[in-house]
């Protein structure tokens, strides 16, 4: 939540930093601001809304300046306003601040900071960051960078800040806890700093993540430096990005999210890459194998997650009991934290996460670590802050999901999931060999399968077309497409603030029943497996009650084309591998139901791709 970025060099800073902002935007859009310095001059620009708000502001202003400092933000304290958007600035103007996180012991800060004689302009908790520095580096006589490391020995909270003074232009410093940094080392001796790499992978690939509670001084014409809170130098980690400016462009689609939907077969593929051969009949997770043994003799495996990616949770859950018989629990991370879970070094915790930022899930992990549980991590966004706690993990290789809703990474977290289910029972002797062999063929076969439901899309949109003026949809089905109903139901809401709720379909009789009329769209997974027959009876009764049924059918299904009043067929696959099949058609519908109702899909209103407050 909120990105920052920032710059110092040769070059003109305010349009890398604009670009830069317009790459963060996914994680916050309510405001957007920059601090550039002029010679012997701070210059700051805010507005609220999007960066484009910004953009426009700034055509009649001057924006010259090669250090900069910019912030989108996702409003935490104080309304999405002019004056409450960062950056913020000391009160005799020599230094500007950028913040994402929270400071939780703000209040006492400021009351203090007041008593001093500081006037606050914002309601935000960043501005008393900015005063404390300044107040420090008057009270101890040191220049901004040490009077930020000794302000950030009194704050409690999680923290990226990158401050500028224009009375040290040709300096910057950084500072991270809990909250993601990354500093990209340019050829010519300029910098780059940013909450995550996409601002920074068109001018260098090298990079250092910071760790917490680092500093960073950059001081032009000198090396790197980092030093921890306590002032002690480290050697900086210089990393080589391995992402690709293109996976960054919208490439011809309308929106990201429509490209991340259809980059589906490829994202799944990447996923399975040097980790699954059919025709030699192999199935490794790389960077989780040396801890499949603990998995399997586990008291029970812990899968902690918020959002789609606790949805990715339940049908691992699903998948691992099933062909592996080890006892899953699945957690809401935001739970699991604050209610004293009983965890041993027995458990093996798993956070599955696309950012592998979410406050709730980081947090969830350290608890359990702090049990003695071994921690594992499903993540995307490679050398994120899970990734590099965990003991171990599996990158999932979608690429870079720009768009808020998360598409392609859910699937490529089901994908891991099944794979990692797979080589388990294998090694556990849960499964034949046979039946092994079967499913990994199986599972091989699904991006092109992803593909052939993809070419349904202008059916789809005929089918969004029906639906777009709704007020309630329910989602249902069961086993391991309950979750995938969740997820339906969870997309429809998040971009077309459509009031949609996801059921086992069972469960319908119990309650939700009741909602039934004929103004109700019912999207029921009815695929033939296990459930089947129980499927077709739940529609049976929602047809009893004139529900409009848009199903999910097996390709070839005439009995229940016949039923339901729409239906969209996925290619016939196995039961487990169904989820992945199943979900490319609610994300459509979403998508195409948000556009015809004019709503911005890819940032919808009050979300943000990364959430880094709890
Ligand atoms: C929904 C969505 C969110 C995220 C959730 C967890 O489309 O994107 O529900 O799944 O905020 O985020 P990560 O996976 O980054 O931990």
């Amino acid at each position: 939540m909120c990105g920052i970025v920032a710059y110092i060099g040769k070059e003109q800073a305010f349009p890398i930093i604009l670009k830069g902002l317009k790459r963060l935007e996914y994680r916050g859009y309510d405001s957007a601001g920059i601090a550039l310095i002029n010679q012997d001059q701070l210059n700051v620009f805010k507005k609220a809304g999007k960066v484009s708000n910004l953009e426009e502001f700034m055509l009649h202003q001057d924006h010259n300046g090669t250090s900069g400092i910019g912030h989108t933000r996702w409003a935490t304290h104080g309304a999405p306003t002019d004056t409450n958007a960062h950056p913020h600035v000391s009160m005799d103007g020599s230094i500007a601040l950028i913040h994402n996180g929270i400071i939780e012991n703000y209040n006492a800060l400021k009351q203090e900071l007041i008593r001093q004689g500081y006037l606050f302009k914002s309601e935000t908790d960043t501005e008393v960051l900015v005063h404390l520095v300044d107040f420090i580096s008057k009270k101890e006589n040191v220049w901004f960078g040490e009077a930020l490391r000794l302000a950030l020995l009194n704050v409690v909270g999680a923290y990226a800040i990158v401050a500028i003074s224009k009375n040290f232009p040709g300096q910057m410093v950084a500072a991270r806890k809990s909250s993601p940094l990354v500093v990209g080392i340019g050829e010519n001796g300029d910098f780059y700093l940013a909450s995550d790499a996409t601002p920074i992978v068109e001018y260098t690939k090298r990079v250092v993540y910071l760790e917490d509670e680092e500093i960073a001084v950059i001081k032009l014409g000198e090396e790197l430096k980092i030093y921890n809170i306590s002032d002690q130098e480290k050697t900086p980690y210089i990393q080589q990005l391995e992402l690709e400016l293109e996976a960054l462009e919208k490439g011809g689609y309308d929106h990201f999210m429509l490209k991340e939907i259809h980059e589906q077969p490829r994202s799944i593929h990447d996923c399975f890459r040097g980790r699954l051969n059919s025709s030699e009949g192999w199935v490794s997770l790389g960077g989780l194998k040396e801890y499949e043994q603990k998995m399997i003799q586990a008291k029970r495996l812990v899968i902690v997650a918020c959002g789609t990616s606790w949805h990715a949770g339940l049908v691992g859950e699903y998948l691992i009991e099933e062909l592996a018989r080890i006892n899953v629990e699945v957690e809401y991370a935001s739970e699991f934290r604050y209610r004293n879970p009983i965890i041993s070094e027995e458990d093996v915790v798993i956070a599955i996460s696309q950012s592998g930022e979410t406050a709730d899930t980081l947090a969830a992990l350290e608890l359990a670590k702090s049990k003695g549980a071994t921690i594992l991590g499903i993540c995307n966004v490679v050398g994120s802050s899970i990734s590099r706690i965990t003991d171990a993990g599996s990158y999932t290789h979608a690429g870079p999901e720009i768009g808020v809703a998360s598409t392609k990474a859910f699937t490529a977290q089901v994908t891991i999931l099944s794979l990692l289910a797979l080589s388990l029972a294998h090694k556990k002797g849960t499964i034949s060999e046979s039946e092994f062999r079967i499913l990994i063929a199986e599972l091989e076969a699904i991006p092109e399968k992803v593909q052939r439901v993809l070419e349904n899309n202008a059916d789809i949109e005929k089918i969004a077309l029906e639906f777009k003026d709704v007020t309630n949809a329910l989602y249902l089905g069961r086993g391991s497409l309950f979750p995938v109903a969740l997820e339906g139901a969870l997309k429809l809401k998040e971009i077309s603030y459509i009031h949609a709720e996801g059921y086992p379909a069972a469960e319908m009789k119990h309650g939700p029943i009741a909602l039934i009329d004929e103004n109700m769209p019912i999207f029921v997974i009815a695929t033939q497996g296990n459930s089947y027959e129980k499927v077709v009876s739940n529609i049976q009764e929602v047809k009893a009650r004139k529900g409009k049924i848009i199903a999910i059918v097996t390709e070839g299904d005439e009995h229940l084309k016949e039923i339901a009043d729409y239906h969209i067929e996925i290619p016939k696959s196995h039961e487990f591998f169904v989820p992945i099949l199943a979900t490319i058609p609610f994300q459509l519908i979403s998508y195409h139901i948000a556009v015809m109702r004019g709503c911005n899909v890819d940032q919808p209103r009050n979300l943000a791709k990364s959430v880094t407050v709890e």
